[in-house]
């Protein structure tokens, strides 16, 4: 049975919710291998809205078991609320929802030196969510962090709790003038928080090797994007974790050898939400306008988002970095309007052509973007049921992104609701999920 990646090809909120949404009924199991609460994936199911910052998006299929993997941070709080507003809409968690062991906590110090080191950075700020999620990986990779494993050890915790507390206490009083915390009070609602999730908790790495032996389908939901990998990204103004897809082995325990395909999200255009360079960034009557007609607002933080053109230069990155077989192409409809729509096919710097995205920070910084216009459609696409019905211009549109970016699409969503989707013709997907075509046609 085929395990396949889901990610983000460009800053982030490209749709994977509803795309990972459309492919869990072919899946037995989704689970999420990198970033924490920062995350916001929306679904829409009929009249109904999820917003899923922790939780992968399969938990809304009965029957679809959902892991939190070892390369995820959490906020057992923020993870709680999650769980308990699924329950009282009638979801199922028990039996469904398995939480790694060895994800790493976010403490209630990471959220807090997040906002001061932000604050004490000014105009070079990241942009960050204000989560904690940068400070709980450092503390990971600077090997302090504590687990879920810890939180069900009591004796454990606090010890771990007593040492993090005495250092992150000096770093926000003397470094940033901020409040302090005090192990009591940590430890008493953390504790609360272990009560409840203690069911959950087990070696999921197991459990996904268990389960792919015996003949499950996995799906590994990428969190943020390709942009915004520790590695890849554009550095420093990423996030902290592997979004990639190399990030699915490491961030679950499943090897490399075990995934037998990668699927990347892109937006018809491009969004980003923080700082950090954005080569085909619009701004004026555009940017507003594709910021309406996208509602493009952070789900998570609800800050406008930066907008601008495809750029295929991102597009072919993600493609390389990823080794993405297919691109399911979102948001298309947002363009209905426009009389032209322009595509990013290279940079220009200092007088040279790059195709290939630049490593080098002040290249990117610096980058003019070569476009292509093509006429817009003027037309809705929104309700088109297969590609034949959507104006020949858009149809267009997508093939050339296609050419540019250099793997076929798989599928185009038009609009937020499930059946708002257009299955391509010899969609790549139909290889590992050969039901698709009847129940996404
Ligand atoms: P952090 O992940 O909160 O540390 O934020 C680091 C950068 O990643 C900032 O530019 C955020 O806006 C961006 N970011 C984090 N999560 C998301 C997301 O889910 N969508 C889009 N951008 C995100």
């Amino acid at each position: 049975m085929p395990n396949i990646v889901v990610v983000g090809t460009q800053w982030g909120d490209e749709g994977k919710g509803k795309v990972v949404d459309l492919l869990a009924p072919h899946v037995n199991v989704v689970a999420r291998f990198a970033g924490g609460n920062n995350a916001g994936h929306t679904v829409v199911a009929g009249r109904e809205k999820y917003v899923l910052h922790t939780i992968p998006s399969g938990i809304l299929h009965p029957g679809c078991r959902c892991v939190i993997g070892c390369g995820v941070v959490v906020d057992p709080g923020s993870l709680i609320e999650e769980m308990e507003a699924l329950v009282r809409r009638g979801v199922q968690l028990d039996g469904n929802l398995f939480i790694s062991k060895n994800a790493h906590l976010i403490m209630p110090y990471h959220p807090a030196l997040d906002l001061a080191s932000e604050a004490k950075l000014g105009d070079r700020r990241i942009g960050t969510t204000g989560k904690g999620v940068g400070p709980a990986y450092v503390d990971k990779a600077g090997r302090v962090g504590i687990r879920m494993a810890d939180l069900l050890n009591e004796r454990l915790f606090r010890e771990k709790l007593e040492r993090n507390v005495a250092q992150k206490n000096r770093v926000l009083r003397e470094i940033y003038d901020a409040e302090t915390f005090t192990v009591e009070e940590i430890l008493d609602k953390y504790l609360r928080y272990a009560g409840w999730l203690a069911p959950y908790i087990t070696d999921t790495a197991l459990l996904l090797s268990r389960w792919i032996d015996s003949g499950y389908s996995v799906m590994f939901e990428g969190a943020q994007a390709t942009m915004l990998d520790i590695d890849h990204g554009t550095y420093p103004y990423i996030t902290s974790s592997s979004t990639t897809a190399g990030g699915a082995s490491t961030g679950t325990g499943v090897p490399p050898t075990k995934i037998h395909g990668v699927v990347g999200v892109s937006k018809a255009y491009t969004t980003r939400v923080g700082g950090g360079p954005f080569p085909t960034e619009l701004s004026g009557t555009l940017a507003d306008l594709l910021l309406a007609r996208g509602h493009e607002y952070g789900a998570t933080t609800g800050r406008p988002r930066r907008c601008g053109w495809f750029d295929a230069v991102v597009g072919r990155y993600a493609v390389r970095i990823n080794g993405l077989d297919t691109v399911a192409l979102t948001k298309l409809d947002v363009l209905d309007t426009l009389e032209t729509v322009k595509v990013c096919t290279a940079y220009l710097h200092r007088g040279e052509i790059l195709t290939e995205f630049p490593e080098d920070e002040t290249v990117v910084a610096e980058a003019q973007p070569v476009y292509e216009e093509l006429e817009g459609w003027r037309a809705p696409t929104v309700g088109a049921r297969n590609e034949a019905d959507l104006p020949a211009k858009a149809r267009r549109y997508i093939e050339r992104l296609e050419e540019l970016v250099g793997v076929p699409f798989c599928l185009i969503s038009t609009g937020a609701q499930r059946e708002e989707t257009i299955l391509c013709e010899d969609s790549p997907l139909l290889r590992w999920f050969p039901s698709a075509r009847s129940s996404l046609l």
